[in-house]
């Protein structure tokens, strides 16, 4: 059988535009999870922590550059730890495809137009999750949280449900990218391509 991935890794131009491109060809070819990420924060005292988020697409920050959105709870504790630190990588890994795509940069909150606007596109369940679920405060129980998303519920019967306001999107504007794809024998395909001197500069990096 031939190996997936043959022959030199070709990235041609703008790497947030072959960050969606993969995205895109992750969610076509099936992979499981296309839109997962790993977000790696860091306390200011330097203690990392890491989880999974889900890519929500890209949109123009602060710096008039294309930064990556994922949305969450602004009370959370990867909220905070961006709050005092706002610094963050994230990590695609798309297993099926044989592929990792890293990304590094500076991190902001997007306009609550924004938050809202993504906000209201979700289900009407998953808006009354985000008002009920104080994200990683402890519980004493599962009914506790149940109970809360009952109270939720109640609250906006027959109403429309607001963008709660410690909930929204962060946008991560990056400065690194590092696109990796499995070959034999661990030979792997690597390029790092990273923002200098105001334009994109990439070099292939051994695996
Ligand atoms: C596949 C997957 C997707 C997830 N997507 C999100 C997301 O988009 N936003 C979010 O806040 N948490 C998401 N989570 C939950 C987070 O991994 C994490 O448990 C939660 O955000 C609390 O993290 P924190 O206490 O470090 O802030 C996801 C988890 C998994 C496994």
């Amino acid at each position: 059988m031939k190996p997936m991935n043959e022959g030199p890794l070709d990235l041609q131009g703008d790497p947030v535009e072959l960050l969606k491109q993969w995205v895109e060809f992750a969610k076509t070819s099936g992979a499981p999870e296309p839109t997962a990420m790993t977000l790696a924060t860091a306390s200011t005292a330097g203690v990392p922590s890491a989880r999974i988020v889900l890519f929500k697409g890209t949109s123009v920050g602060s710096l008039g550059r294309e930064g990556i959105e994922f949305y969450t709870n602004y009370e959370s504790a990867k909220s905070q730890q961006l709050t005092a630190n706002p610094v963050a990588a994230l990590v695609f890994h798309w297993n099926t495809l044989r592929r990792q795509l890293r990304v590094e940069g500076g991190i902001e909150k997007v306009s609550a137009e924004e938050s809202n606007a993504y906000f209201q596109s979700r289900a009407r369940e998953s808006r009354i999750g985000a008002w009920s679920s104080p994200q990683s405060r402890y519980l004493n129980s599962r009914d506790e949280l149940v109970s809360k998303v009952e109270a939720t519920k109640k609250r906006f019967e027959g109403a429309e449900i607001p963008c709660p306001p410690f909930w929204g999107g962060w946008r991560l504007t990056p400065t690194r990218f590092e696109f990796w794809e499995e070959r034999a024998h661990r030979l792997h395909e690597r390029y790092e391509i990273k923002f200098e001197n105001g334009i994109w500069v990439q070099r292939r990096q051994a695996p």
